[in-house]
């Protein structure tokens, strides 16, 4: 999209005026025309796939505006969102820039009363259960800092945390004396029991919650169910980190049973980059407290964090919602699957890869997938596919792994795949 937005200026201006010219010019010559161009897009109408094969998934893929000859499958770290989504920012910004009070007061409305109702309606929660962050690591750091503990109360966690899952609570450790306990979950996993009933014998009479992911950045699927009934049963609380499960699968909060739930929109549901949002159950809010409000109620437990928003973006979560309902949450995860299990039995054909993802749906998410390559140095492999067949992957150098990430989403194809499978079998 950028490089659109720069072809558009580049025709307009020298590249140097451009440069010299700074940011604030290239937004103005730049947002009339990226208007234009998207509209060509999402002129075509998005139908619901049939099926989980590439030919049903077709007018799917068509709605994103991806370079030519560029594939993306790094759909873990950051999503490529839709032209709708791409569209939607703009119009946005167009909105506060031509008319900037009711611009904003419009976006502001559409937030409150399309785009937070409609999430908790797509994750099974209340609209009053939801704030919306920047992303799942605000969210993470939200629900960490929020729950009430004393010195010497004790937490325990995974050793798959991401950082952003991670760094929340040795703040805690350092500055409040929180006892973090780690517990050992092997990648991959061996079985949904095996994590529960490692997480439960850490269990000490100190512990007040549990803090894990529901997807671990390696794709790996925590049992959040079996592990929210144990932690309710010995009451203790349970703080999930949702960030690569939102979009992957059919997510019901209530369902679930959690306290908190910490998500990225901006992975698999396709929303723009900066979006996210920090559940918080609602007979939870007795003992998870606001890090803003100072005279927080029940009623009103104050999450929200204060100040002045990315409406643009926010609103844009909505078309991004549009686009993932339509399509079904669970046709996503079916076409997911499939395509990573095709990914999976072409990894099994080539000498020396070690596939890393668990055997079972029950333990490993739909759409990333893990593996080493004999003599391969995993961050060395991403410039080099980069290079050589302009595709994005990622890596996993993590859970004492030298492992390659390659996340596939419902706009990738099995053109694609054999084409990173060749480029893989010859690196
Ligand atoms: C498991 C997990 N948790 C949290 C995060 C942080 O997400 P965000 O970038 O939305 O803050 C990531 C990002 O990759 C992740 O993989």
């Amino acid at each position: 999209m950028l490089n659109r937005f720069t072809e558009k200026t580049e025709s307009k201006f020298s590249r140097r005026s451009f440069i010299k010219t700074g940011l604030a010019s290239a937004a103005v010559a730049t947002l009339p025309g990226c208007d234009s161009q998207i509209d060509v897009q999402v002129r075509r109408n998005l139908k619901k796939p049939v099926g989980i094969d590439d030919a049903g998934w077709k007018n799917v893929r068509s709605q994103f505006i991806l370079d030519k000859g560029i594939t993306y499958m790094n759909n873990a770290s950051l999503g490529m969102p839709p032209a709708v989504v791409a569209e939607a920012v703009c119009k946005g910004y167009e909105a506060i820039s031509k008319e900037p009070l009711h611009g904003k007061h419009d976006l502001q409305d559409n937030i409150t009363k399309e785009v937070i109702p409609n999430l908790a309606k797509t994750f099974g929660a209340e609209a009053d259960e939801i704030v919306l962050t920047r992303n799942a690591s605000e969210a993470l750091h939200l629900q960490a800092i929020g729950l009430e503990l004393k010195r010497g109360d004790e937490v325990i966690i995974t050793t798959q945390e991401h950082p952003a899952g991670h760094r929340p609570w040795m703040f805690r450790k350092e500055h409040e004396g929180v006892r973090v306990k780690e517990v050992f979950i092997p990648s991959p996993l061996d079985s949904e029991d095996d994590v529960v009933s490692r997480v439960e014998e850490a269990i000490s009479r100190k512990t007040k919650a549990l803090s894990f992911c529901h997807v671990t950045r390696g794709g790996h699927r925590y049992p959040v169910k079996k592990l929210v009934a144990m932690a309710r049963d010995r009451g203790l609380l349970t703080l999930v980190d949702g960030a690569q499960a939102a979009g992957q699968f059919p997510i019901n909060l209530h369902d679930l049973g959690c306290d908190t739930y910490a998500v990225s929109l901006h992975k698999w549901i396709l929303a723009p980059a900066g979006t996210g949002f920090l559940y918080v159950r609602q007979d939870a809010r007795k003992r998870i407290r606001s890090a803003f409000a100072p005279d927080p109620t029940l009623e009103a437990p104050g999450f929200d964090p204060p100040g002045t928003k990315d409406f643009p973006v926010r609103a844009a979560i909505g078309a991004a919602l549009d686009f993932v309902n339509t399509l079904g949450l669970e046709n996503i995860e079916n076409r997911c699957r499939s395509l990573s299990d095709y990914l999976k039995a072409g990894l099994a054909e080539i000498k020396g890869v070690k596939l890393l993802s668990g055997h079972t749906p029950e333990i490993s998410a739909p759409g990333s997938t893990i593996f080493e390559k004999e003599g391969l140095d995993a961050i060395a492999s991403v410039p080099m596919m980069e290079e050589r067949i302009k595709t994005h992957i990622d890596e996993h150098q993590r859970d004492s792994h030298n492992a390659i990430r390659i996340s596939t989403h419902v706009y990738n194809t099995k053109a694609e795949i054999d084409r990173l499978l060749e480029a893989l079998a010859k690196a």
